[in-house]
């Protein structure tokens, strides 16, 4: 078997992505090791998914440093203890700074639940659903020195329903997020995945997507 990537996720809250990671991981479609779960907070949940699959877990409270950087040092060195090639940020809800960066460079990956460059930031479904957006997503993104604004990897794209709330249309991103989320780490375990400026080069190349997604739809 070939070595497989050895991934560190850092996670502030519930843990869904990280689960599928985990799921995908133990299903063999991902050619990853899971070798720390790292949280901000205690009461993570993603610490207990970790916890019940076996993973090292550790919390690192950003409220027991005074400075951001203290703080971003101590996960990068809890990082390299652990041996890791490449950082998912899954649901973690710190900026990271430069020295961070600086130690795992273009190899820190994060997901957000919009289609960048569309919200960024915060709160992005309701953004979505004022703005009056026909399609909103997900994007898997390197990690840059800004908010949301790295080298896109890959985009899932999801129709904004007249009925929706900012919560209905999060769980239907959320679904493709957990497909896409595995689907970006196991490109860059294929070693497949380059950047080139702002444009993320996928080599070989996957097969062609959808020609086109209209909403509303062009019929009745
Ligand atoms: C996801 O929507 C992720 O994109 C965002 O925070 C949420 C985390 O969900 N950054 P979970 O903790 O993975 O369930």
């Amino acid at each position: 078997m070939s070595k497989l990537l050895r991934i560190g996720v850092l996670a502030s809250g519930g843990g869904t992505n990280l689960q599928a990671i985990i799921d995908r991981c133990q299903d063999g479609s991902l050619a990853a090791e899971i070798t720390v779960v790292i949280a901000n907070n205690p009461g993570a949940g993603a610490l207990e998914r970790a916890g019940n699959a076996g993973i090292p877990t550790l919390c690192i409270n950003h409220r027991d440093f005074s400075r951001r950087e203290d703080f971003d040092s101590a996960v990068v060195e809890a990082l390299q203890d652990a041996g890791v090639d490449l950082v998912v940020l899954a649901g973690f809800m710190r900026i990271i700074t430069p020295t961070f960066i600086a130690a795992f460079p273009e190899r820190v990956i994060n997901i957000h639940p919009a289609l960048l460059p569309a919200f960024p930031g915060l709160h992005v479904q309701q953004q979505a659903l004022d703005y009056g957006a026909r399609f909103s997503g997900c994007t898997v993104h390197f990690v840059d020195g800004g908010v949301d604004t790295g080298p896109i990897i890959i985009q899932a794209v999801v129709p904004v329903l007249p009925e929706d709330t900012a919560e209905a249309l999060a769980a239907r991103i959320l679904e493709q997020e957990h497909r896409i989320y595995p689907r970006a780490i196991q490109l860059i375990a294929e070693g497949r995945v380059s950047v080139d400026g702002r444009r993320v080069i996928i080599s070989p190349a996957c097969p062609a997507t959808p020609k086109a997604l209209v909403n509303p739809a062009t019929e009745g």
